[in-house]
């Protein structure tokens, strides 16, 4: 594991002409106030310091970087030149000993056998056994909101896909298994959000202390028995049960890999982390943005009353809900819920013209690329049709990556497009929502990108 607590002149570029442009910031600190303080301002604000860009912190070397090229390059072309983001500082957001054999925190032999072995579980021929899960949660969740109610969608949504996505991986009903999960999951949003998406820890020096949590420790304790249990379960009677966890427990790769116990509990916990509150924002800006959009709100109704003809979506339905899609794909634009990724380069690199010292962290701003006016017109507003009418080669791939790219690109991300494009279609079908609190609410990027506020919405039943 590499020590990221390097020292000032470890940090220093080592030719300060070759250094790309960026704010000067403050004697010492540099810019770790603004960037602590304002995140989504201080990186739309270094945009105007080109495509390549240093910011200034006492404990590591970062550049930005803002053309989809650049991006491209470290994503895939070069994505030997990187590792993703330093896993001990990642850990210090969700614990020292949170998943160390997760897909999403180890890297070398071990993550390539379990991506290899894990990847055709996520394909759409698997993933279709989830969908009755889907739309039955989907189904209940409408189902407890009355006429005129006041519903906060954020919660609502991450509810929702809490349900979903326990039902799916272990058959797990979240409602009658205490709260086990749920604490889990909130546990591990209130570490992220306390730690401040993990600036805290990454760029100031380890003497200033962050917060412990004992309650967290109890809550990841009663997690891991549930999931020790569920193992046990599965173990015993294999034939009963049918679910992501059971097929990890009984798949072998080509290459004769096998999960142990201890890999399949870190997966569990991966996946709820990577996959639970990136989905929830996604319906909730999704919903937001319909919500605020009336005219967009009834494109998208004509078009599930085509298609579905009142009744409930399938996988079989969801090639042809094309605007669907489209509205799913804006606002994941709009609103990534990964909102940034991270790299680090392991040798020296060379982007556009500068040269990259090895060790640098690289930043890679989803919300910032997806808004830029060089690849999209207009791109303040929500227009769905713009997935069908701006297409060409004008706009370079990597302008839009809400799921990441290469390698490490996100395993969930078809069963994340079937999970909207079913709960989407359904939620048109029963209710509308009027939006009470700020129709464009301030973000912040806590595990996922958050609204600053929570979103009050009163539904209307059809
Ligand atoms: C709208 C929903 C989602 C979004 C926007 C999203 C976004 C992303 C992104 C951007 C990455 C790449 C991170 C990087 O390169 O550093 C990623 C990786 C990952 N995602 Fe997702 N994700 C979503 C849903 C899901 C779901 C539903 C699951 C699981 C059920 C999941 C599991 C993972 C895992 C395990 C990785 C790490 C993959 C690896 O390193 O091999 N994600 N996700």
């Amino acid at each position: 594991m590499v020590n990221f607590n390097l020292s000032e002149d470890s940090v220093a570029w080592d030719t300060p002409k070759r250094q790309p442009p960026g704010p000067e910031g403050l004697p010492v600190l540099g810019n770790t106030l603004s960037c602590i303080r304002q995140p989504m301002d201080f990186f739309e604000e270094l945009r105007e310091y080109g495509d390549v860009v240093r910011c200034k912190f006492p404990k590591i070397r970062a550049v930005t970087l803002f053309h989809p090229e650049h991006i491209e390059d470290v994503l895939i072309t070069d994505q030997d030149d990187y590792r993703r983001w330093n896993f001990d500082e990642l850990r210090a957001i969700v614990g020292n000993d949170f998943a160390p054999e997760g897909l999403a925190f180890n890297e070398g032999d071990q993550w390539r056998n379990q991506r290899h072995l894990l990847q055709p579980m996520f394909g759409l021929d698997r993933l279709r056994g989830y969908a009755d899960a889907m739309v039955e949660s989907t189904e209940r969740t409408v189902e407890t909101w009355d006429d005129g109610e006041v519903v906060t969608l954020n919660h609502e949504f991450s509810d929702l896909t809490l349900e979903v996505l326990t039902h799916s991986l272990f058959d797990l009903d979240v409602r009658e298994h205490g709260a086990v999960v749920p604490r889990a999951a909130e546990a591990l949003n209130d570490r992220a959000r306390m730690q401040g998406f993990g600036l805290v820890e990454l760029l100031l020096p380890s003497w200033i202390p962050t917060p412990g949590n004992n309650r967290y420790r109890e809550t990841m304790n009663a997690f891991d028995e549930t999931v020790g249990r569920q193992i046990a379960k599965r173990r015993a009677n294999p034939s009963d049960y049918d679910d992501l966890l059971a097929r990890m427990l009984s798949t072998e790769s080509d290459a004769g890999y096998t999960l142990s116990d201890s890999e399949i509990h870190d997966q569990m916990l991966t996946f709820l982390f990577a996959g639970h509150e990136t989905t929830a924002t996604a319906l909730t800006f999704t919903w937001l943005l319909l919500a605020t959009h009336p005219e967009k709100r009834d494109q998208l109704e004509t078009e599930v009353e085509d298609v579905l003809d009142g009744s409930l979506p399938s996988p079989a339905d969801l090639e042809d809900l094309t605007y669907t899609g489209h509205v799913i794909k804006e606002a994941l634009r709009l609103y990534p819920p990964a909102a940034m990724l991270f790299r680090e380069t392991i040798a020296d690199t060379e982007l556009g013209k500068y040269t990259i010292p090895e060790g640098t962290k690289i930043l890679l701003p989803q919300f910032v690329v997806h808004s830029d006016e060089r690849w999209y017109i207009d791109p303040e507003q929500f227009r769905p049709e713009r997935w069908k009418e701006e297409t060409g080669p004008d706009r370079p791939e990597y302008a839009y990556f809400p799921f990441g790219g290469g390698r490490h690109n996100c395993i969930g991300m078809r069963f994340a497009m079937m999970e909207l494009k079913h709960i989407v279609p359904i939620i048109a079908q029963r209710v509308d929502f009027e939006v009470l609190s700020d129709p464009d609410p301030a973000v912040q990027m806590e595990m996922t990108l958050q609204p600053t506020e929570d979103i009050q919405t009163r539904v209307h039943k059809r």
